[in-house]
């Protein structure tokens, strides 16, 4: 990797990116939003820890008030300028896009280079999730003893780094665990795991399939009568052995930021249909001017005309949210539907249902922001990550919280 990759396994030749980058703090200039982290200690790792450096960020110990103390703080302000100074990378992203091209091969194969991906990094990813038990509590919850019947459904699971943990101490006979993902590889590394797909402890199962989430059903609406005669064909895909209006608890993380713009909403339908009224869908995923977006150099935004997506130096894609794409995205109304499945013809496809709420209610919607210091330099790092949890709503508004 080089250090423009901006590789989801680490960020990468941190020096030669340092040397790359012209601020140094001085009282004429402000600290820089981009500079190298220092080197890593032991952490409590989190999900995006994971992706851009394998073994998380510093923890400092806090001994004072004043950010230099500290070579990390949680939960900080922004600066004031720090908007302003983003977009200055961010024009000079748009002024040297990926060369149109090859650009086309990277939409038009994703899954391929996720695949090469997990075909590259078998073993380096497994990793302790202990902060799913402190933000997604709620999942945590469908494997105590009690919880009873529960399923839930991690799309783009990855190696299983989150079904894994949740099996691994799961207390509860009736848990159902959907694992899938577009890369054949690594539904791959999920099924070779020693838990697949019974853990031996005996509680819960687990069943992993490929599966993309932005595909439409198959034959398409349009030419897929209904069968019965009564209900509408479906305009929504899901994966293997999830039934429709099924799923407890829905997780999506680090996946949505891998998919293009246009395939969002096709992927929400689908992951709506997925879940039961009340249902939870989580989100955790890479929030706008996150440290790993600013720190993207030429040649790596994919169209100009797509702002804020960008391809790491391995081929895949990753794009940076903000809070009102997440909100437009789950708030918009549903598709038209009938007797709870999508009226069938292609022209009514696209239609939303005008005398219906919102598909989901949203619960959290939160910009998780870590400053990381370099002390000896004077400089600053900011990681920025979304993190969400919404309500599907029924057609009634049923589900909503009380
Ligand atoms: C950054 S990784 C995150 C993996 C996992 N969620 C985790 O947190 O460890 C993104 C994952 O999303 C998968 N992915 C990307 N686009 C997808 C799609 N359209 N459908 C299903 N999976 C997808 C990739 O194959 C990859 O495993």
């Amino acid at each position: 990797m080089t250090e423009t990759s901006n590789s989801p396994m680490g960020l990468d030749n941190l020096d030669a990116l340092a040397a790359s980058l012209p601020v140094q703090l001085s009282a004429a200039s402000p600290p820089p939003l981009l500079q190298p982290q220092p080197e890593a200690g032991p952490s409590r790792l989190r999900a995006a820890d994971k992706w851009l450096k394998p073994h998380g960020p510093p923890v400092g110990i806090a001994f004072g008030g004043g950010c230099w103390e500290r070579k990390r703080t949680d939960h900080v302000e922004l600066p004031d300028d720090f908007s302003e100074r983003a977009e200055e990378i961010m024009e000079r992203h748009r002024s040297s896009p990926v060369s149109a091209d090859i650009r086309d091969d990277y939409n038009e194969r994703p899954a391929w280079y996720w695949n090469k991906f997990y075909s590259n990094h078998k073993e380096a990813f497994f990793k302790d999730r202990s902060w799913l038990r402190l933000e997604f509590p709620e999942l945590v919850a469908c494997t105590e003893a009690d919880a009873g019947p529960k399923v839930c459904l991690e799309v783009g699971c990855g190696a299983g780094n989150t079904v894994y943990p949740l099996l691994d101490k799961n207390e509860n006979p009736d848990l159902v665990i959907h694992a899938t993902d577009y890369s054949a590889e690594a539904v791959g590394v999920v099924k070779a795991n020693r838990m697949y797909p019974k853990p031996a402890h005996g509680k819960g199962i687990i069943h992993a399939s490929v599966w993309d989430i932005t595909s439409k059903p198959s034959p398409p609406p349009s030419s897929s009568p209904s069968t019965d005669g009564v209900h509408p064909a479906r305009t929504f895909s899901l994966p293997e052995g999830v039934e429709p209006g099924t799923v407890d608890v829905l997780t999506v993380i680090y996946v949505l930021s891998a998919l293009h713009p246009t395939e969002w909403d096709q992927a929400i339908h689908n992951l709506y249909s997925a879940l039961k009224p009340g249902g939870l869908l989580l989100i955790r995923d890479y929030g706008r001017h996150d440290l790993a977006q600013l720190r993207i150099k030429k040649d790596r935004l994919l169209d100009p005309a797509v702002p804020n997506l960008y391809i790491r130096g391995d081929g895949t894609r990753v794009y940076f949210f903000t809070k009102q794409e997440l909100r437009g995205m789950l708030e918009a109304k549903p598709r038209t539907t009938s007797g709870g499945l999508s009226v069938p013809n292609s022209e009514e496809e696209g239609r939303r249902d005008q005398d219906q709420g919102p598909m989901f209610e949203v619960n959290q919607l939160g910009e998780d922001r870590r400053l990381l210091v370099n002390r000896k330099e004077r400089l600053k790092m900011y990681r920025i990550w979304m993190q969400v949890k919404a309500r599907k709503l029924g057609p009634n508004g049923e589900g909503a919280t009380v």
